[in-house]
């Protein structure tokens, strides 16, 4: 079975579970932000575990659900928590998820995660747009035949970021009285984190926030033409630049302080994103 078949077949089981929400916008929460999707109104929730094909994660604070409803009058779907390559899966599964978003029609994207600060301008407890990435994983989620029915051989990245849709994103957290940051993100593979060394690399590089995700569902949804607007909780300090040695549970703790503002300023824009 080729990647059309596997993506339709996993569509179509979230189409007969939730036949009545035709999702215009998608988003996946990352780290300790899922609970943005019980929000929703006429909620459905699907287990990754009870879909085919679909990968589960196995990281503490990713719940590993589809939750398809109405936010803000507008039918949207979420995945609390998302699969990494460090758990083991090959490129183009870590992807999988994104691609049947795409393949569940919406038409626009809003990745988030928890990513640790490597700009002076960013500290814990910032929200940042991001603006473009550095795929510094070592992989591609593309690697592999390429179906022209998904998208071309060798698609556009420099527009990666839809920039009229992270202008929706800037307009919803400033008529919420939001700070919203703007900066790169950088993605090495994990699940190490970054020795200072590798810090002060990236941002020679350009690089203004680091993580472990993101990068491919970007990479997958620019290659089927789905518009994407992403944002990093910043949650740490990048190695080296405290002095406190890194752990998941300090990216959890501010993940989860953060989770009103988020919540707010997703519940503004992610509808916004359904009509964009
Ligand atoms: N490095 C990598 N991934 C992360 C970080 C970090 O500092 N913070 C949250 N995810």
């Amino acid at each position: 079975m080729g990647l059309f078949e596997v993506l339709e077949e996993c569509a179509a089981a979230v189409r007969a579970r939730a036949p009545e929400v035709k999702p215009r916008a998608g988003v996946i929460l990352g780290s300790g932000l899922g609970a943005f999707a019980d929000t929703f109104e006429r909620k459905v929730v699907i287990p990754y575990s009870e879909l085919p094909h679909f990968p589960c994660s196995s990281v503490p604070g990713h719940a590993g659900r589809l939750v398809l409803g109405d936010c803000g009058g507008e039918p949207v779907v979420a995945m609390q928590g998302r699969v990494h390559f460090y758990e083991g899966y090959p490129p183009w599964q870590v992807a999988l998820p994104a691609r049947v978003l795409c393949r569940l029609g919406i038409r626009s994207l809003v990745v988030t995660n928890a990513a640790g600060a490597i700009s002076p301008n960013l500290a814990p407890g910032d929200l940042m747009a991001i603006t473009d990435h550095v795929n510094l994983a070592g992989w591609n989620p593309l690697a592999g035949p390429n179906d022209e029915r998904l998208g071309p051989r060798f698609p556009d990245m420099s527009k990666a970021y839809h920039p009229g849709l992270t202008e929706t994103l800037a307009e919803a957290a400033g008529g919420l009285g939001i700070e919203l940051k703007r900066g790169v993100y950088a993605i090495l593979s994990g699940p190490s984190y970054e020795t200072p060394a590798e810090i002060r690399a990236l941002r020679v590089l350009g690089a203004d926030a680091i993580g472990m995700s993101t990068v491919p569902e970007v990479i997958a949804a620019a290659h089927m033409g789905v518009k994407v607007a992403g944002i990093s909780c910043i949650t740490n300090l990048a190695a080296g630049i405290g002095d406190k040695p890194l752990t998941h549970e300090e990216v959890a703790e501010t993940a989860n302080r953060m989770r009103d503002v988020f919540c707010r300023l997703l519940g503004s824009f992610l509808p916004a994103a359904a009509r964009a």
